[in-house]
């Protein structure tokens, strides 16, 4: 005991100092600053003139009218009405604070919610299997079979509206229990179920409890899911559809295809297309998309082709990108979602469609274009400023392929389109080398120099001979830093064979040079510059390998089929082969 409320304490004493009590005030009550303190109106009586006044100094609230005080978290106590330890639950949440949740909810008062989700998910799973039911021919007839419905442990919640809250209290279960997962709903004094005439897809986390239930009608009735509310043991924003099951063949396959729907999971599940999960019913939060990275960081939206699922796909984008996903964009088209896709042209289409998905650049530097007709020179200028804020959350390196191709759609030089990405400072040292000189403040854009840049350089550094040797691939310079100091290197081992750090000092600018010197001292060669050199020249062989891979890529999404055929056949051939090469050199 005396353990638990030291941890107690401790959690309390962190909410206070990281929660600003004028912050979760300011939210319920409206705070004028007056002297050092705030005032409003008391929220716990009736007042017409302000006596309520929070102390943001003492991290105290006080009532001068009605006498009510206290901190931060007696304030959400009694505000909302809650306990001590879920008035902190709430705050640590919100705040995101470690919350030790064994402390106030352990897992032993947890188990009988998941006892009763169990009991639940049983009840539903045995009418399914029972005789005449029209859930089961409802299933058959969408084509899922009997090995995969069982596997989702799919079941039938009946007509009436007494049969599963009579089980579970003939099971000895609390009636408010079941109300608070969601299992009956509760009107005018009268408790009933919730579920009825429905299809029930249990909701099983990844350590195989039962968390939730998502329900669909037999017919067009309305509303055509019903879903779980949160509860104690379900959190809809850190969970996602049947990974119980798909889980290891994500990881296996190191690819995860994101969906929308529990039909789509188990229509391409029941198709052979086991690397998938949906998220349930909301829009995909970034909590789940940190659960997925877990498994996978190759994650493959394949939303709705409808309005709707395209505007989610555009927010699960980013949402997935930010937790460090890599992300493609699977646009369905001839079906309005997988599962219709799926059953429609069956599973090689689908995965051949998967692995032509653009990724997220290619797919929002398409999404630009269309919105542009780049035929016109306003077009051509519109679309030059979409396609830059889409390139300016790139690394310089991952956007250079991008870059050309831009370029090359709205004939500005890629000089003009670096610096509409990265701003007026950037000059486009390419064509006005070796220019560095004339530079009079240090630009801020030198973080994104790569590794391969980094060794190039200290290899001309080391020898003035590389320098030659390098110049053919002089384009790999895409760090506007990087190329600055490649100019200047050059210039002198032009001159006078090897670098000579006092003449690079009267070129480059401040900034420049600690970069040169941490170059110079942290990129370690052990005098096997050869090898060094070799792998430089295999990873650039790859970037260029890859930069082609992806324009294929991105040209057959776009293609029409039946005007290019012939086309998209060179393309296709063209990208086997380059797919092929890229293992052999990764191979190597
Ligand atoms: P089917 O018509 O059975 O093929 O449904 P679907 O799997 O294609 O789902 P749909 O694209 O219609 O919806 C995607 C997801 O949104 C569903 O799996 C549900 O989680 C959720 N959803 C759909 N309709 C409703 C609804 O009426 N209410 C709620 N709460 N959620 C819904
Ligand atoms: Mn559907």
């Amino acid at each position: 005991m005396r353990n638990k409320n030291y941890l107690m304490n401790n959690i309390a004493d962190e909410i206070k100092s990281k929660c600003n009590i004028v912050d979760v005030i300011g939210r319920h009550v409206t705070l004028k600053k007056a002297g050092v303190n705030y005032k409003g109106l008391c929220p716990f009586h009736n007042e017409k003139t302000p006596s309520f006044t929070v102390s943001e100094e003492k991290q105290r609230f006080i009532c001068f009218g009605c006498g009510a005080s206290g901190d931060v978290l007696s304030f959400v106590q009694r505000i909302q009405n809650l306990s001590f330890p879920e008035a902190a639950e709430k705050l640590a949440e919100e705040y995101g604070i470690e919350w030790k949740s064994s402390v106030f909810d352990t897992e032993a008062k947890r188990s009988v919610y998941y006892d009763i989700n169990r009991e639940t998910a049983t009840f539903f799973y045995r009418a399914f299997r029972s005789k005449k039911n029209p859930a089961l021919a409802y299933m058959a007839r969408r084509g899922i079979n009997d090995d995969v419905l069982k596997k989702f442990g799919v079941g039938y919640a009946d007509g009436e509206w007494d049969s599963l809250r009579g089980y579970l209290l003939g099971k000895g279960f609390e009636e408010k229990l079941l109300l608070e997962l969601g299992l009956v709903s509760s009107s005018n004094g009268k408790i009933y179920d919730k579920y009825r005439n429905r299809v029930m897809f249990p909701i099983i986390n990844a350590r195989g409890k039962i968390i939730g239930f998502g329900g669909r009608v037999l017919d067009d009735a309305s509303p055509k899911y019903l879903n779980s509310s949160d509860s104690r043991v379900f959190k809809k924003r850190d969970n996602l559809y049947a990974l119980n099951v798909t889980r290891q063949e994500i990881t296996k396959e190191n690819r995860v295809i994101l969906c929308e729907g529990y039909m789509d999971v188990i229509s391409l599940y029941r198709h052979g297309v086991r690397n998938v999960t949906a998220s349930l019913g909301t829009a995909l939060t970034s909590e789940q998309a940190a659960v997925l990275k877990r498994y996978t960081e190759h994650v493959v939206i394949a939303y709705d082709s409808d309005r709707a699922g395209l505007a989610a796909a555009e927010r699960g984008m980013d949402i997935l990108r930010d937790a460090g996903c890599r992300v493609k964009v699977l646009r369905i088209s001839g079906a309005k979602d997988p599962d219709e896709y799926v059953k429609a042209y069956g599973k090689e289409a689908f995965l051949e469609s998967v692995n032509r998905a653009p990724s997220l650049t290619e797919y929002k530097l398409a999404a630009a274009r269309e919105r542009c007709d780049i035929s016109t020179t306003e077009g051509s200028l519109a679309f030059l400023t979409l396609a830059a804020s889409v390139l300016r959350d790139l690394s310089p390196v991952e956007a250079d392929v991008h870059i050309r191709k831009v370029a090359d759609e709205t004939h500005v030089s890629e000089g003009a389109l670096r610096r509409e990405i990265w701003g007026e400072n950037t000059v486009d040292y390419r064509r006005t080398a070796p220019a560095p000189a004339l530079r009079t403040e240090s630009a801020a854009e030198d973080s994104g120099v790569s590794m391969l840049e980094r060794n190039l350089l200290r290899l001309m550094l080391q020898s003035g001979a590389y320098a030659d040797r390098i110049k053919p691939y002089d384009r790999v310079f895409s760090s506007p830093a990087a190329f600055r100091i490649y100019s200047a290197v050059k210039a002198v081992c032009d001159d006078d064979g090897d670098a000579d750090m006092r003449k690079l000092e009267d070129v480059l600018d401040r900034t420049d040079m600690a970069l040169l010197s941490d170059i110079r001292e942290n990129v370690r060669l052990a005098d096997k510059e050869e090898e060094v050199f070799a792998e430089c020249l295999v990873t650039i062989r790859l970037l260029s390998l890859t930069g082609r891979e992806h324009e294929i890529i991105r040209m057959l999404t776009v293609a029409n089929d039946e005007e290019n055929k012939e086309r998209i056949e060179t393309l296709t051939r063209e990208l086997i082969d380059i797919q092929r090469e890229i293992k052999e050199v990764k191979g190597r």
